[in-house]
This record gives structure tokens, sequence and C-alpha cells, in this order.
């Protein structure tokens, strides 16, 4: 048994489904749900994106992306175009290039989104009145941007695993 393979395996797929599920879970349920209850849905959000969700985020997608790049490394034999030519080489190809989009708009958009979300909803915490209406447009904007980006991200995920799941059979 190739320990190093099963390993790379098991952090891979762990880490890939938390970061796709939590995705899909974001973009298509809470996200939506926690629009359409603003402004109570605030404190919620911000509980939830100041409670740890960010960092689990930030964990498990570079974990998925490291351990995949690893395999296809290894898969490619070292970026061998014989294999990156194959069916199932350039299905995983696909499948790592658009999780690596998938992925630069998580890390770049949607996390520093989130982190300005729960800053501002802890500098209208703090003042201890309600929001001023530059702060609402400030909050609905960020709101907006952070559905729209894990929208994007969530539609480059059902590419992504569609591709995972079958380019070995391909
Ligand atoms: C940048 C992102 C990604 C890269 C570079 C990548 C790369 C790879 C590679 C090279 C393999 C083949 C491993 C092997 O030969 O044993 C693989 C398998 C797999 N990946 Fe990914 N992957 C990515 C994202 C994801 C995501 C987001 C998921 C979500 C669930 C995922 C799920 C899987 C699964 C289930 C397999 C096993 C498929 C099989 O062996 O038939 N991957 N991935």
């Amino acid at each position: 048994m190739n320990v190093g393979i099963v390993l790379l395996r098991l952090i891979h797929i762990f880490a890939g489904v938390f970061w796709a599920g939590a995705v899909f879970t974001l973009a298509r349920f809470i996200e939506p749900a926690a629009a359409a209850t603003q402004p109570e849905s605030n404190k919620f959000m911000q509980r939830f994106m100041g409670g740890g969700f960010v960092m689990a985020m930030g964990i498990a997608g570079p974990l998925t992306v490291v351990a995949g790049l690893i395999l296809y490394w290894i898969d490619s034999g070292g970026l061998q175009n014989g294999w990156i030519a194959t069916p199932a080489g350039l299905g995983f190809t696909i499948g790592a290039l658009i999780g690596l989009i998938a992925f630069g708009i998580g890390f770049f958009i949607s996390r520093t989104t989130a982190e300005n979300l729960t800053a501002l909803g802890k500098e209208i915490q703090a003042a201890g009145k309600p929001p001023t209406p530059e702060q609402m447009a400030k909050l609905k904007a960020l709101q907006q941007r952070l559905t729209d980006s894990s929208v994007w991200a969530a539609l480059c995920l059902v590419v992504v695993v569609i591709a995972m799941a079958t380019s070995r059979y391909l």
C-alpha cells in the first residue's frame, strides 16, 4: 500500500468535501436567508463569520489545493504531457485549474469581504446605536459582494467536483 498517496487522498477528499459543501450551503441557503432577514440577520452573520467558519475555510481550501496539486504532480509524472493529454489527465487538469480559480475567489474576495463584514458589525455594535445610513449601505454592499463571490465559487466547484468524480474513468 502506498501510504503517502493514501494520506494525500484522505486529506484532499476530506478537505475538498468540507470546502465544496460549505460553499454550496453558504451560497444557496445561508446568504440568501441572511439577505432576506436583514438587519436582524447581521448579528447572526457576524457571529457565524467571526466564530471560526472563515478560519475553517482558510484551512480546508489550501489543504484541498496543496494535496491536490501534489497528487497531480505524482499522477502526471512531474507534468509529463503524455499523461496530461490523456482523457483522465485533461479531466483532472480542467478540474484543478477551475479549482484554483474557486480558491482564488474564496481566498482573495470572500475571505476579505467576510472579515470586513465582521469588523463593520463590531464597529456598529461598539457604537451602541442603530447603524447610520452609510453603515447600512456599506453592510448591504459587503453582503452582496460576499453573496456574489460565493455563487461564483460554488459554480466553479460544481465543475471541479464533476471533474474529480469522473476523470479517472474517462
Ligand atoms: C485546486 C483544486 C484541486 C486539485 C488540484 C485536485 C487534484 C486532484 C488530483 C490530481 C486527483 C487524483 C488523485 C489520485 O490520482 O489519486 C484528485 C482526485 C480527487 N479529487 Fe481533487 N483536486 C482539486 C479539488 C478538489 C475538490 C474541491 C474536491 C471536492 C470534493 C476534490 C475531490 C476529489 C476526489 C473525490 C478525488 C478522487 C477521484 C478518484 O480517484 O477517482 N478535488 N484531485
